[in-house]
């Protein structure tokens, strides 16, 4: 809604070069040359980690991961790229032993965090919730007469997953040569689906980006989205089956049906199982297209097509801390 965007962006500040004391809430803070700068960053942060294991950059500082929702890639990457930068971590990720579970507000919660970390990445279950975090952080600090503590959404229900999308884009810039002139099919749960969400924000940045959409009909992309992508100039269709278009796509993106968001097991069973990308359906790809997942699997992608060179979404996993290090080390004042 309009007021929930205004919300987001009084607090969400465009990049614009220069990610220092920043919230990363969402994608549509980064334009087509800050996503530039920051693959070069995430370019570096992979030497490093190559060459030396890890930096001291972040010596001193300390991160607070605070978890709300259940997660392996996205904390445990968060954590690793703190550590490996030189700084700490405090973990939060099972807010059952927290004062959460005593009925403490979200807001009071990351108030009272910003007093003792530097900085502090949170996934929630609900859309919003980064923002309405950030808000209370910048409000809580300004009172205090001291800097903002940056706070980076790892995921706000079906809102968006801002760091995801920078890994996938990462990694399809590197697969592919760039990201103009890409054709990108979406498959699964695009309605709950945070990194679908995101990831088509940011390839409407791109030059003559085609997406097709592949879900059951009622897992469709949200049409608050697709009449933004429209108005951005992204061409779109839509598919039943990805086997019917298998050969049209550069990449494929596939998601896993978002059982945690549905109202009723049934209304789960009802899709789940729907779609699955097999041995055959690779088959009838393009041979140089790349297939790339968020993980977890639930079952879409067959473990056979793991050993095809097509697969990359272990591959996409691993960026996911490289990539993390540039955020860290970016809105730390770094780069
Ligand atoms: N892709 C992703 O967000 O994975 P996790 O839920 O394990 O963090």
């Amino acid at each position: 809604t309009y007021e929930e965007r205004s919300k987001l962006f009084t607090i969400a500040e465009p990049i614009n070069g220069d990610l220092t004391g920043k919230a990363v809430l969402s994608v549509e803070q980064f334009s087509r040359s800050d996503l530039d700068r920051f693959f070069e960053e995430a370019d570096w942060m992979k030497r490093i980690k190559e060459q030396n294991g890890s930096t001291d950059i972040l010596r001193g500082k300390i991160l607070v991961n605070l978890f709300y929702e259940a997660s392996t890639r996205t904390d445990s990457s968060f954590s690793i790229a703190m550590k490996r930068l030189g700084g700490e971590v405090h973990n939060i990720v099972g807010v059952q032993f927290s004062s959460v579970s005593k009925g403490e507000t979200l807001s009071d919660t990351v108030r009272v965090l910003s007093g003792y970390a530097d900085l502090i990445v949170l996934r929630h279950h609900q859309k919003g919730a980064a923002a309405e975090a950030a808000l209370a952080i910048h409000k809580e600090r300004t009172k205090q007469g001291l800097p903002n503590i940056p706070l980076i959404n790892a995921g706000d229900g079906v809102g968006e997953h801002p760091s995801q999308a920078l890994l996938d884009t990462y990694t399809i810039n590197q697969k592919c040569g760039g990201l103009d002139d890409l054709t990108v099919g979406l498959v699964g749960d695009l309605k709950h689906g945070r990194t679908v969400h995101s990831l088509a924000k940011l390839l409407s940045l791109y030059r003559n980006v085609k997406l097709i959409f592949v879900s059951p009909e009622s897992l469709n992309m949200p049409e608050e989205l697709v009449e933004e992508l429209k108005a951005k100039g992204v061409q779109m269709s839509v598919a039943k089956d990805i086997n019917e278009v298998a050969n049209e796509a550069d990449v494929w993106y596939i998601t896993r049906v978002q059982k945690e968001r549905f109202e009723s097991e049934e209304a789960y069973q009802a899709v789940s199982g729907s779609y699955r990308v097999t041995l055959d359906t690779v088959a009838s790809m393009k041979p140089t297209a790349i297939i790339m997942h968020p993980l977890p699997r639930v079952g879409e992608i067959d473990e056979a097509v793991d050993e095809l060179p097509q697969a990359v979404y272990f591959e996409q996993a691993s960026n996911g801390m490289y990539v993390r290090m540039a955020l860290l080390s970016g809105v730390l004042g770094k780069w």
